[in-house]
Parts: structure tokens; sequence; C-alpha cells
């Protein structure tokens, strides 16, 4: 429990300096009991011994000594096994309760702000969207939406591949099924569709794969009217896109769309820069840079990446060099966060390392791969649609809206039909994007409509079940929440102190899904403060609590522990209904 540990480090760090003990040792030692219940913070003297000459045991007792009677009022203090155990004391509890309920932002710092531009979902324009862009799209979304919680400035970048020679055939097959035909086809979301038949027309055809050369020169020195049938491709594309954005109620925008053809005029920048630095040079024709670390191919030899192609077209990596100029440059940004999936490792590792040698990024830079696993069926398979197509995210949404419509209709069939499509909507894509979130992000993890549907286990509908439960608490009850401001929590069972201790440490789970780019820690703590919810309320009546004193605090309780579930949600991008 840090903020347990900020509070009482200072007793601990006079209690050292008697010893003539150095304070750094404290601070490795001093840390979160590992067992909850036992002990909220623990000291192992074992180490200690040495310097001391004493046994951990005598140690542990001479410490818990010198501090238990300073820090009488936070904590009970004792020791057992050369530990010194830190206990919260009720009433030290009670007291930091107070301080988050009455907080807008429930206690959680705002930090030194800094400049990031998360990279995400990135969909490829007349390509169907898979669940990696999902992936990408859902992890991404709930990053930004934590950074700018705490205080970041934040800019998201959508790049999208609407670049480069495929877009030469493409532009031939819309030529060729009609403009008003193919911006049909595209809008209702057959994007597979609609590249399968270009690439196979370029296959088998000659005259037209010489046609889709001719074009991709077009395309690239800027021709009008080539220009005009890339924007139908695009904007058909984007408008699919963005349905499914607006499905899942992620925050980007058309404003955020940064694909490679916005870095197209960056091009010969890179290639500029990585000649200054010296660091390009020419293999079989192309343009190429050997990073300083070495990658092997797979006949043992030192692998370059290549910037540009013989022909002159310029690779997926040169792009990548540009956007780095530009987050750096125009957009002054020091943090990059790439939220794409592990196939790309190398990719990344080889452009950061491209840009540190040719000091496009220094020490004041970050750029992470947020790389994410796969998506697998029940056999353990890539997921895919049963004619081994990729699944049409549009269908996969809406087949968990209306899965959870089924379930509600069984749970609460009280609910109006206007009120049961809008909670369904919130279950069915919270389900979808929890699914996802609550999974260690570089893990795969197997689609399982019943698991992530479930209103047991570790899911969003437990979850928002949790919250909607503690809403109809309040519904029942003569103290609304708003009136709860000055009340005096009074923690006495063991489930209130459990949930009170876990209520008490979302500001430091928060902190470190950050860090690590991780939100399923943030799923995992919220999913254990529901469950400790739970066990509080089948053990500690709240309405029909033995005086009005204890109602009061037991109400407080709910209400935060509600709060804490709807603003962790949010921060995930999942709705919190209030009923359902
Ligand atoms: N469009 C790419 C894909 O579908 C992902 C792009 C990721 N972002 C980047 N800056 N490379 O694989």
């Amino acid at each position: 429990m840090q903020i347990l540990i900020e509070e009482i480090y200072p007793f601990f760090k006079s209690a050292f300096q008697y010893l003539d003990l150095e304070e750094e040792i404290l601070q490795n030692l001093l840390s979160a009991a590992t067992k909850e219940g036992h002990a909220d913070v623990a000291l192992p003297c074992h180490s200690l011994s040495k310097i001391l000459k004493k046994s951990p045991i005598q140690i542990s007792l001479e410490l818990s000594d010198l501090i238990s009677d300073e820090l009488n009022q936070i904590a009970e203090v004792s020791s057992m096994n050369g530990f010194v155990n830190v206990r919260a004391s009720d009433a030290w509890l009670s007291e930091k309760l107070i301080k988050i309920t009455t907080n807008k932002r429930l206690g959680i710092s705002i930090d030194d702000s800094r400049r990031f531009v998360v990279d995400y979902s990135a969909p490829n324009v007349a390509k169907e969207m898979h669940v990696g862009h999902l992936r990408s799209t859902v992890i991404g979304d709930s990053i930004v939406r934590m950074l700018l919680f705490k205080g970041h400035t934040v800019f998201r970048e959508n790049h999208i591949g609407d670049w480069g020679t495929p877009f030469g055939m493409l532009i031939e097959h819309l030529l060729d099924v009609g403009e008003h035909e193919a911006a049909n086809e595209l809008n209702v979301g057959d994007l597979d569709g609609f590249y399968k038949e270009a690439r196979s027309k370029f296959n088998l055809s000659e005259d037209f794969a010489k046609r889709s050369r001719n074009r991709v020169v077009l395309l690239q020195s800027g021709d009008e009217e080539t220009i005009r049938l890339w924007e139908i491709l695009v904007s058909e594309s984007m408008r699919y896109f963005n349905e499914v954005y607006s499905m899942l109620n992620v925050l980007l925008i058309d404003s955020d769309i940064k694909g490679e053809s916005f870095y197209h005029n960056l091009l010969p920048v890179v290639i500029d820069r990585l000649n200054k630095s010296k660091l390009l040079v020419e293999s079989e024709g192309a343009d190429v840079v050997y990073p300083d670390k070495k990658w092997m191919n797979r006949e043992g030899k030192i692998m370059p990446m290549i910037i540009r192609k013989g022909d002159g077209g310029y690779n997926y990596s040169a792009t990548d060099l540009a956007c780095i100029i530009d987050r750096s440059e125009r957009l002054q940004c020091t943090d990059f966060l790439y939220v794409v999936g592990t196939p790309q490792k190398q990719h990344f590792e080889m452009v950061f390392d491209i840009a540190k040698m040719a000091k496009l990024i220094d020490n004041k830079h970050t750029a992470v791969h947020v790389n994410f696993g796969s998506v697998l069926n029940q056999d353990g398979k890539i997921l895919k649609s049963r004619e081994g197509n990729v699944i049409k995210l549009v269908d996969l949404l809406l087949e968990s809206i209306s899965r959870a419509e089924d379930t509600i209709k069984l749970k609460n069939p009280n609910l109006s039909y206007k009120e049961r499509i809008k909670v369904a909507k919130m279950i069915g894509i919270g389900a979808v994007k929890y699914a996802d979130l609550s999974t260690e992000r570089t893990k795969d993890y197997i689609f399982d409509w019943d698991k992530m549907l479930s209103f047991e286990g570790n899911t969003s509908p437990y979850l928002q079940y949790a919250h909607a439960r503690i809403c109809s608490i309040f519904a029942k009850s003569p103290i609304s929440r708003i009136e709860i401001t000055d009340v005096k929590f009074m923690i006495t069972e063991k489930e209130e102190r459990l949930l009170a201790r876990r209520l008490l440490i979302f500001a430091n789970v928060l902190d470190e899904a950050i860090e690590t780019y991780s939100p399923h820690r943030l799923c995992n703590y919220l999913h254990s403060l529901a469950a400790s919810f739970a066990s509080f309320y089948e053990n500690c009546p709240v309405l029909k609590a033995p005086n009005a004193d204890i109602r009061a605090s037991r109400l407080a309780l709910c209400d935060l522990t509600a709060k804490t579930l709807n603003l962790g949600l949010d921060l995930l991008g999942i709705n919190s209904p209030e009923e359902m």
C-alpha cells in the first residue's frame, strides 16, 4: 500500500538513523506486504543481520519498539519471523477514505505533463480491419484516456495504410468496377472482397498489372485525377472504419488520421538526414541502413533496413522515420507509443535504433513499441470467419450486442425496450473491449463469447453489474449519493477493511498501469474491487445497518466503490449503466 508507505517512511527513516543504517537500504526494503490481510507494509530484516551483527528477529523487535508508539495513530506495528509488519489502523483507513471521497479525482494526482504521441488503430485503406486492429484500437484508446487523465498532452495518430504500390491496382480496379459501384462496395465494409478482386486481376492479367504500375507513378507524382480516385478509396474506407469506431466508442476522430500519405513529403528529408549522418549505403540497388544492433536473416547474414527500394519506391520504414521527425520536431513530443502487434517487433527496434543513430531522437525521447499478442479461436488458431476470411468487425460487434440483449431480456425483463437497447450496447461493446484489455497485452487470448459476456468472473458485465447494483441500492436509500459529503467512515468488519484497502490503492494501480502501458492491471484491480464489494455487501447490511451512523458509513463505501468502478471503466473506454 503505497500511501501507507509514504506516510510511515519518515518514522522508519529516523529509526534507521538511530541504528546507523543507510537510508538507501530502507528504500529498498520497505514495501507492500505480499499477502493481503496479514500486513499492509513489511520490512524484512534479514539482510540487516550482517551489518548490525544481530539476528533478524532481534532487529525486527528493536525496530518495532522504536516506531510502534510513534505510529500509534496510523498503524499497528508487530514483528514476526524477522519482519516488521505494519498494518493500517481502522482510524487511518477512515481518514484516508474521507480524503478521496471528497475529491473529484478520487485522490488521483496529476503528473508533470509530458507530450505523447499514441500511434494506434492504423487499419489499411481498402482492406478489412482485422482483430489485430481491434486490439490496437482498444488498447491504444485506453492508454490515451489514462494519460489524459493524468494530465499529459496526448496526440492520437491513426497511421492508416493509405499509400504505396497496392494503390495502383486498387485505383485501376475502382475504374473497372465503376466509381459508384466501388464506393458502395467499400462503404458497406466489403473491403476484403474489393482488395482480393484487385489482387487477383493483378496476378492474372499482364495488362492490368501494367496499368496498375503506371497508376502508381501517377499517384506518386500527384496527378490530379489519380488523387481524386485515391480519395474515393480513402474516404469510403474511412466511412466504414468510423462506423466501427463509433460503435466502439473510442476517441479517434477524423483529424487524428495521419496516414502514410501524410508523411509522403517528408520522405526525401529522411533520405537527406540519413545521408548527412552517413548512414545510408547502397545494397543491391537499394538504399539501406545497417542498425547498430545486428539482426541476422535466415542465411545468417547481417540484415539492413531497406529505406528505398531499387525502383525508387520508399519502404514502410522510411515512413516510420518520417513520423519520428514530424512527431519530435513539429509536434515537439518526447514520448512516442506505437500500439502495434508483436509481429512488427523487429521493425520497430530497427526504426528506433536508426532514429537514434541519425539523431532524430536523443535521451529526452522515449519510443516504445506497445506490442500485443493475437486473438485466437477455440482451436488456438488466429480468429477468422467460418469461410476462413478476416472477420468483419462490425458483424462481430453487432453479434456481441445482440447476445448481450438476450441476456438482459432474461435477467431484467422489466427493463423498457429503449433502455434495453441502450444497455445492450454498453454491455456488448464493453464485453469485447474488456476481454481484450483484461489480458496481459503481450499474450494471445482466446475469443470466447460465453466467457466475455458472463456476469461472473473477470469480465466487463460483472463490473458493470456491480456498479448498477450499487446504483440500485441508492434508488432505495433515504440518503442520496450527492448527500454523501462529510460522512465519517466506520471501518469495523473484516469485509469493510478489505474493501477500504482496495479502494485506497486505486491511484497506485493506475500509475502502474500507465507506467507499463498495461490496461490489464487496471482490469484486474477493478475485478478485485468488485469482488470485495460483493463480499462486503453479503456480510454487512447497508440499508438495514444496525444504526444510522453505520448505515451512512456503509452507503459512503458503496458510493466510493461505484465512483471507482465508474472511473476505472471509463479509463478503459467502457460505459457503466446505472440499471441493467
Ligand atoms: N497499418 C499498419 C498495419 O496494419 C500498422 C501501422 C502502425 N503504425 C506505424 N507507425 N507503423 O500493420
